[in-house]
């Protein structure tokens, strides 16, 4: 996209405020607590939508994900005297100066490790630390997995290693290449709200991931995966974990090489199919440059967290890169850089393949977002909203069954529209927490929906992936 066009493009906002409030007014305003009125206005429209027969195709890679409590791995080592930020991590000083960085902001963060004995010498300190525990990773994988479990027939691109064969859902079919090779592994570092390490402080739960693949990022599995694909006639594409690509030392012109081969791959597909990107931590320019290039244009649908959406909007806006940001971005402020971000994405030329992007969902801590155009098949949006934030608290607490004693809420009295002057205001309401309206002289509809945040975090790695399959679950 031009950055000239970026530029004069002018955001026309008109907040048509329509909210229209799910849930009725009567029942169980006896409910005593205020966090269990909230969950059961949203259990009672979860309980009402089902998942129909959806055939849905999943990449890209798999990886073994290694999970250890960063308290005890890098509380062992004295802590750095800064704070540092590193495209890629070479020496045990860079690990931990980056690690307290992202730890003081409360920012999930994902590199590559160039230094192949730094890794497994860490690697092996996290496997011997007590409660560590490996599962199958990647966000394809636990895409694919939600999906499967929600009852759809699944499709995932990854090689077929005995590791993934044997921890995969059966249900699905993986389509990929048989090998006895390696897999690639990731080094996941959970941290808790509060925690500190020396003078650091953790504000929220989140990870800080490490990986040294050598599979993943060159997108093997594209080339293998095409005629599987065709055949399987999806409904929707979900195309993830391109941000093993990040920092990775390809030779010059081969990252895009792999790039063009995701976009051909995406345009093999009729129209009919919808294609939804799941954003990632991404810090090098020319990828993202790549991306908005060669992925993002051909995408419908777009996923993404409270630090990646200013990543694209700084991108698509200025041609640069925000690394750390607000972990608890206001409503107001998310919404008007969706709504840029969305009309900018919309204008795209359907030529070549090209595709209006039709929908983008947010997902914060706090809340989630999302924003379609009326005119479009996405359907139930309310809906995926809700099942969205009821999957955030189910992920990260590990227990299907929500519990109010584990869970709290920050949003709680309600939202500005907009941060340009005269927004309108949403009032929370216990009975109707999540408020829809349209707006764009009704081409455009939003939903957000508060999450009950989970404060007996077990996992926060492979919440978004999980978050954002419950969403598009029930869209198509
Ligand atoms: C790689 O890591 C090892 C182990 O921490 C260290 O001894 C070595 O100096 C590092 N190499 C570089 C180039 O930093
Ligand atoms: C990106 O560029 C814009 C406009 O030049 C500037 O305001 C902003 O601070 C820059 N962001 C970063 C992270 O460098
Ligand atoms: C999220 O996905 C992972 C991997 O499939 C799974 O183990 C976990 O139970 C999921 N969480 C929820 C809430 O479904």
């Amino acid at each position: 996209m031009e950055t000239s066009k970026i530029f004069t493009t002018l955001l026309s906002l008109v907040v048509l405020f329509a909210a229209i409030w799910f849930s009725r007014d009567d029942g169980y305003s006896v409910l005593p607590n205020k966090l269990q009125q909230v969950l059961h206005a949203m259990l009672e429209v979860e309980q009402q939508y089902h998942v129909g027969e959806v055939q849905i195709a999943v990449g890209y890679g798999a990886c073994k994900d290694i999970f250890v409590q960063g308290s005890l791995l890098m509380g062992a080592m004295t802590p750095p005297q800064r704070t540092a930020h590193f495209s890629r991590i070479d020496s045990i000083e860079q690990l931990k100066e980056m690690y307290a960085l992202f730890y003081t902001a409360g920012s999930a963060a994902e590199r590559y490790v160039g230094n192949e004995t730094l890794f497994s010498e860490t690697l092996a300190a996290a496997e011997a630390v007590p409660g560590s525990y490996s599962t199958l990773g990647g966000n394809a994988p636990v895409m694919a997995s939600r999906f499967a479990s929600e009852g759809a027939k699944v499709l995932l691109a990854a090689k077929r290693t005995p590791y993934i064969m044997q921890k995969i859902n059966s249900n699905i079919i993986v389509g990929g290449v048989e090998t006895e090779g390696a897999d690639d592994i990731h080094l996941i570092l959970e941290y808790k709200a509060g925690e500190s390490w020396g003078t650091y402080q953790a504000p929220r739960a989140n990870r800080f991931i490490m990986h040294s693949d050598d599979s993943n990022p060159t997108l093997s599995t594209v080339e293998y995966f095409g005629e599987q694909l065709t055949a399987f006639k999806p409904h929707l594409f979900v195309v993830g974990g391109l941000q093993m690509m990040d920092n990775f030392p390809f030779a010059p012109g081969v990252r895009e090489e792999r790039l063009i081969a995701v976009r051909d791959q995406i345009v093999s597909l009729p129209v009919t199919t919808r294609v939804h990107f799941e954003m990632a931590s991404f810090t090098d320019t020319d990828l993202l440059t790549g991306l908005i290039q060669h992925v993002i244009p051909y995408a419908d649908s777009l996923g993404m967290n409270e630090q990646e959406l200013p990543n694209l909007y700084s991108m698509v806006k200025y041609g640069n890169v925000s690394l750390v940001s607000d972990f608890n971005p206001r409503v107001a402020v998310v919404l008007d850089q969706m709504r840029e971000v969305f009309q900018l994405l919309r204008e795209t030329e359907e030529k070549g393949g090209k595709r209006h992007l039709t929908r983008l969902h947010l997902h914060t801590l706090a809340y989630q977002a999302i924003m379609v155009l009326k005119d479009s098949p996405w359907k139930n949006t309310l809906a995926a909203s809700i099942k969205a934030a009821l999957t955030a608290n189910r992920h990260v607490c590990g227990n299907t069954e929500i519990s109010i004693d584990n869970a709290r809420m920050l949003m709680d009295d309600g939202f500005t529209l907009s941060e340009a002057e005269g927004a309108g205001r949403v009032l929370f309401d216990n009975h109707r927490p999540v408020s829809c309206w349209t707006e764009d002289d009704g081409k455009v509809e939003v939903c957000i929906a508060p999450v009950l945040i989970c404060t007996q975090v077990r996992q926060t790695a492979g919440g978004g992936d999980n978050i954002s399959a419950a969403g598009l679950i029930l869209q198509i």
